[in-house]
């Protein structure tokens, strides 16, 4: 296939890429958006194959069914509380792929000092420099999530100075290369230094951030592609990378703002570092004292409500009641209860972690409110049942500057008729402080594991 051919078949691949993620924004177009841009991508692998001046078609369609078999295999596997440490070994091999074809083509470019065109020289090593970091960086967020590693920020004075030394001597490598010292060994160095460069750069940061993290090294893995489609001068390539690069940047943006944190304290902060799981609290420096409920008092709030409003967090993940709770929601929409799901964009570990769930258990999309939507609600909701969720409820975040949340945007539980808490204990969530929502009035926590609490109340309302 001719090049001009070539590229209008790109360019259709690209606008199933743009549609692919315009279609990703809304749950209830996002499996069509996956395979939407799974089709693009075929067709763009089956332009490039078609490509006058190809060889060694045996060994890329052996190399296309080894990575095949084992994505395929991996994501059918994969549970989803463990789907974070899924994405960041995939965005790692993607930056490490663009790495090692920087590598080979600076081989295959520069046997001789000189022979290195200076523009593609920049490309090589950009997508030399970032994939090896987003490669490197993505390996420890990997192994910090499946707790291979400690999930504690790992930090030492001077760290910070450490690392920026470190980042100084890669990129004077790369500016060394680029103005003509094309020595092999200079590759090495940078390639090597920025692998160690990636790893010394996560692991001060806490595993629970590790999400953040993973949607920056995910913006870098499309910048390295797109660096490497300069090289190859491949325009799909460059196109694709550069919708990864912008759509990774924005995702992190996106949960930085939805935490109220700015991504500099999210990479330097050392976030995490002490997570007190203090002794149960009983009564708050107001004298407000915890109400505790049963599963039948609480049967019988939801069952004569008129309006529920239901807010799942990350204890709702952890205890898999997905399927519970929506088996609860059917029941009450059977007595005539008004139910609806409000979801906080960080509730849980990932991004869109609640939205997944709940598909899963084929919750119908009109009921799931976004954040902006659910919050005008409350005030005409008889009972918001909050399911293991605790630092996206937190009232602190709107009224106390002292708290470390203050200004995150919340879900405004507070202002229905009742709340009730469902969670095992007094601990706290993942910002590690206490949440005077639980001291409130208005609550009632009704203690104990998410799905037995929820499978509870089914029994019991039924029983009603
Ligand atoms: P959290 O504030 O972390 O609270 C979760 C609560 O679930 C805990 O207080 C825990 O209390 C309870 N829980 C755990 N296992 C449970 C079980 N089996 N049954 C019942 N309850 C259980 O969760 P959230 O409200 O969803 O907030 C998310 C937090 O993660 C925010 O601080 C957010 O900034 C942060 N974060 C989110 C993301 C994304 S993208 N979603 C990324 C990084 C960080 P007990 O131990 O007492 O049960």
């Amino acid at each position: 296939m001719g090049r001009n051919a070539t590229n209008l078949v790109y360019l259709v691949t690209i606008v199933t890429f743009i549609w692919a993620l315009r279609d990703l924004s809304n749950p209830a177009h996002a499996r069509r958006g996956v395979w939407i841009g799974a089709a693009g991508m075929v067709v763009a692998i089956a332009a490039t194959f078609a490509q006058s001046g190809m060889h060694d078609y045996g060994w890329i369609a052996l190399a296309i069914v080894i990575g095949g078999a084992f994505g395929a295999i991996a994501a059918r596997r994969v549970k989803m509380t463990a789907m974070p440490q899924m994405v960041a070994l995939f965005n790692g091999v993607g930056g490490g792929a663009a790495a090692l074809v920087s590598w080979a083509e600076f081989h295959r470019e520069a046997p001789l000092p000189g022979n290195l065109h200076g523009d593609i020289s920049v490309a090589i090593i950009l997508s030399a420099l970032i994939g090896a970091i987003s490669f490197a960086g993505s390996m420890v967020a990997f192994a910090k999530l499946q707790e291979l590693v400690s999930g504690r920020p790992i930090t030492y004075p001077g760290q910070q100075v450490v690392n920026a030394l470190l980042f100084a001597g890669v990129a004077a490598a790369g500016i060394a290369i680029v103005a003509g010292a094309e020595r092999q060994w200079l590759i090495w160095v940078l390639l090597g230094g920025a692998a160690v460069f990636g790893i010394l750069f996560v692991l001060p940061i806490g595993g629970a951030d590790m999400p953040v993290v993973i949607s920056l090294l995910n913006a870098f893995t499309g910048l390295a592609a797109a660096a490497t489609g300069f090289e190859l001068e491949n325009n799909v390539l460059i196109v694709s990378g550069m919708l990864v690069g912008a759509s990774g940047t924005l995702l992190t943006l996106m949960m930085g703002r939805a935490m109220n944190r700015s991504i500099a304290n999210v990479l330097f902060g050392a976030f995490g570092q002490v997570t007190p799981a203090g002794p149960a609290a009983v009564a708050g420096a107001d004298g407000g004292a915890v109400r505790s409920a049963t599963a039948e008092d609480v049967a019988v709030m939801l069952a004569y409500a008129n309006k529920v409003s239901i807010v799942p967090g990350y204890g709702m993940a952890v205890a898999q009641a997905q399927h519970d709770v929506r088996a609860l929601a059917d029941l009450l929409e059977e007595r005539g209860v008004d139910v609806s799901y409000a979801i906080h964009p960080v509730a849980g570990r990932m991004p869109g972690h609640m939205n997944v769930l709940l598909a899963e258990a084929n919750v119908p999309y009109p009921q799931l409110k976004e954040m902006d939507d659910a919050n005008p609600e409350f005030a005409r909701t008889d009972v918001a049942l909050v399911i293991g969720a605790n630092d996206v409820v937190n009232p602190d975040a709107r009224s106390n500057q002292g708290s470390p949340i203050y200004g995150m945007p919340i879900l405004n539980v507070d202002d229905s008729a009742a709340v009730v808490v469902l969670k095992r204990s007094m601990n706290p969530g993942f910002a590690g402080i206490d949440n005077p929502l639980f001291l409130n009035p208005k609550t009632v926590m009704l203690f104990g594991d998410a799905k037995e609490s929820i499978l509870k109340l089914v029994h019991d309302v039924k029983a009603l």
